[in-house]
């Protein structure tokens, strides 16, 4: 209903505030992260759960795949537009910053798919693939034919390959969240 990035109108502080998967929303993480301090009782909470969209690797495998380039262009595209989509990453300095005491950074994995070996990570991973195989369309339009230049069928001929290189098992990529 409102965006975030506007003055915060509200008639009382929170105790609690929590946001997440909003990397790709703000030209401002970090003016947010100030906004809701500014918003909280004193001894509030503000947590926050975000993913670093750049393709990580536990080994060699990502390097040189579609799904590694993918995730570089995005965010190449995104920086276009102002928006920095890896700011999940810079969180905890932007809390500091902020003026937030007793910050607790939690680090998670998302799995392209389900390469891991664990049960859980297997599981956490089909979730994440299948999430990307349904969003990687509306992720990727607008950054990258606005924002870079391709056009549609370029995008969607690479994305073929992005899909492809998503479910191959022997690349172990995964997302920092
Ligand atoms: C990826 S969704 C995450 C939704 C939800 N937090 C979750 O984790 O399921 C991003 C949400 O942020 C909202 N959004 C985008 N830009 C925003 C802004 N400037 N201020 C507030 N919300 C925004 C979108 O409408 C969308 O609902």
């Amino acid at each position: 209903v409102d965006d975030a990035e506007d003055d915060w109108t509200y008639s009382q502080k929170f105790d609690y505030i929590h946001g997440r998967l909003l990397f790709s929303c703000f030209n401002d993480m970090a003016g947010v992260v100030r906004k809701a301090y500014d918003e909280l009782e004193p001894g509030g909470y503000l947590e926050m759960q975000e993913i670093n969209c750049r393709l990580h690797g536990v080994d060699d495998t990502t390097k040189g795949t579609a799904i590694q380039r993918w995730t570089d262009l995005i965010i190449e595209g995104a920086a276009r537009f102002g928006k920095d989509w890896e700011c999940g990453a810079r969180l905890k300095e932007f809390f500091f910053a902020a003026g937030f005491e007793e910050v607790v950074e939690l680090h998670y994995a998302f799995p392209t798919n389900m390469w891991p070996k664990s049960r859980h990570k297997k599981l956490v991973g089909l979730y994440q693939m299948t999430n990307m195989l349904d969003g990687m369309q509306g992720i990727s339009t607008r950054v990258l034919t606005k924002g870079l230049g391709m056009s549609i069928e370029e995008m969607e001929l690479f994305l073929v390959d992005v899909r492809e290189a998503l479910q191959n098992r022997h690349i172990h990529g995964y997302w920092p969240v």
